[in-house]
């Protein structure tokens, strides 16, 4: 049977739903070798799937494990990123919406290569528990509308070994394969709606906005086709988000941005995917949704769930504030316009002060990471700071810094860029 549907997906024939869920149960019980699900990845990787395909891989791969239940509650939302640098989004926008009635019952995940996970920043407040047990996990959605964990176990374990073999094989970078990934984790985390925040850029999956266009469109037709109301937003990942790259320090960041401050990109991109989130959940326009966002921005009112979800989860938020041992400035050794900053290499230089895993033992140096001091558009003259270099673990920074400056290029002419590169979905 794999062999035939090996010939099959090589000759660019389409596969039933049946041998799509004979192909996922069997790789995922041991029946099918990885040498065979190697090729097929291949195939599809050469050859595409067609939106039934991706339906049927989705469902099989969801079906695979346990799903969420959240049937007691009305106006579930969830969201997800495609990842990024400097993307403590989830951090700001749970709470604004669940300031607005919305059950956010969210399951995240850990830094993967040079990219942040939310579940590690928040493991940088001490005692902050990312597992719940599945009773408590519902009684603090019921209590105040938020609970943030990592992912349960049993969901979608047939992606889980499929993306395993996938990063091995070189078949991650397929867009139908990526969809059916995130969405079927998605589907099994239970929320009626969803917002996907599709990032673009160089330090995203997704280098440019027409393959995020392709995705972002295969996702939502994922969602809705399994009934889930399903928006993706396109967004700017050229250059890191906010300021704060690293743990604490990207808690420390998406708190001054839920007390209404600054940066202003990070909270323009929160304002947006928060406002989506409300106005799909709460079945409300987009205008009369940004209102609402502001509000509990300006009254505090988001500031306040963030610290009550920290205390309910067992946090000690001033941990946050700890000093890293290390830290040094990175001066230009150049004038101008900063025309480009490349978000991957910034997120590697990161990662290799301390905030990320090289390995999947590594530990993480919560203290760890990069304030930028000067960003895209701004104008600098020779020995500015650029940015401020933290860690706990390093204290030769030659090599790093050299890394960061040579991520950094310059011009004469003032660059231009969108944060909010388009939407894909009804609002
Ligand atoms: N994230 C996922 O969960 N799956 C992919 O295939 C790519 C990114």
């Amino acid at each position: 049977m794999i062999y035939d549907i090996l010939e099959k997906k090589k000759n660019g024939l389409e596969l039933t739903s049946d041998e799509i869920k004979y192909v996922v149960d069997n790789y995922t019980n041991n029946s099918i070798p990885d040498y065979q699900m190697s090729a097929l990845l291949m195939a599809i990787c050469i050859n595409g799937m067609t939106d039934n395909e991706i339906f049927s891989l989705t469902k099989h791969m969801t079906d695979s494990g346990n799903k969420m239940d959240l049937s007691m509650f009305e106006k579930t939302v969830d969201k997800h990123s495609t990842g990024g640098v400097g993307d403590k989004t989830t951090l700001i926008v749970g709470p604004i919406v669940a300031c607005l009635g919305c059950k956010v019952a969210k399951m995240s995940g850990r830094a993967l290569g040079y990219t942040g996970g939310t579940v590690d920043k928040l493991e940088s407040i001490d005692g902050f528990k990312v597992k719940l047990s599945q009773e408590d996990f519902i009684s603090q959605i019921n209590n105040i509308n938020i609970a943030l964990i990592s992912q349960t176990e049993n969901i979608a374990p047939a992606d889980k070994k499929i993306y395993a073999l996938r990063d091995v094989t070189a078949t991650v970078e397929s867009i139908p394969l990526i969809a059916s990934s995130i969405m079927s984790k998605k589907i099994a985390s239970g929320a009626k709606n969803l917002v996907i925040d599709v990032k673009v850029g160089s330090g995203a999956f997704m280098k440019n906005k027409e393959s995020a266009t392709l995705l972002a469109d295969k996702m939502v037709k994922i969602g809705n086709n399994s009934g889930i109301n399903t928006v993706a937003v396109l967004t700017n990942m050229d250059i890191p988000l906010g300021n704060n790259i690293g743990n604490a320090l990207e808690v420390q960041e998406a708190l001054k941005v839920l007390n209404n401050e600054g940066p202003n990109d990070l909270k323009e991109v929160c304002i947006v995917l928060a406002a989506i989130m409300n106005a799909i959940t709460n079945s409300i326009s987009y205008n009369e949704s940004v209102k609402q966002v502001m509000h509990v921005l300006e009254t505090g009112q988001a500031y306040n769930k963030f610290l009550e979800l920290v205390k309910l989860q067992g946090g000690n938020i001033e941990s946050i504030y700890k000093e890293p041992l290390y830290k040094y400035e990175v001066m230009a050794d150049n004038e101008g316009y900063i025309a480009s900053m490349n978000a991957e290499s910034i997120g590697k230089v990161s990662g290799s002060l301390g905030a990320g895993r090289m390995t999947k033992e590594d530990e993480i140096d919560y203290t760890a990471g990069i304030v930028l001091r000067r960003k895209t558009g701004d104008y600098v003259n020779k020995g500015d700071v650029l940015a401020t270099l933290y860690s706990s673990k390093i204290n030769n920074f030659e090599e790093i810094s050299k890394k960061f400056s040579e991520s950094i290029g310059f011009s004469s002419e003032k660059p231009d860029y969108k944060l909010i590169l388009g939407v894909v979905g009804k609002i």
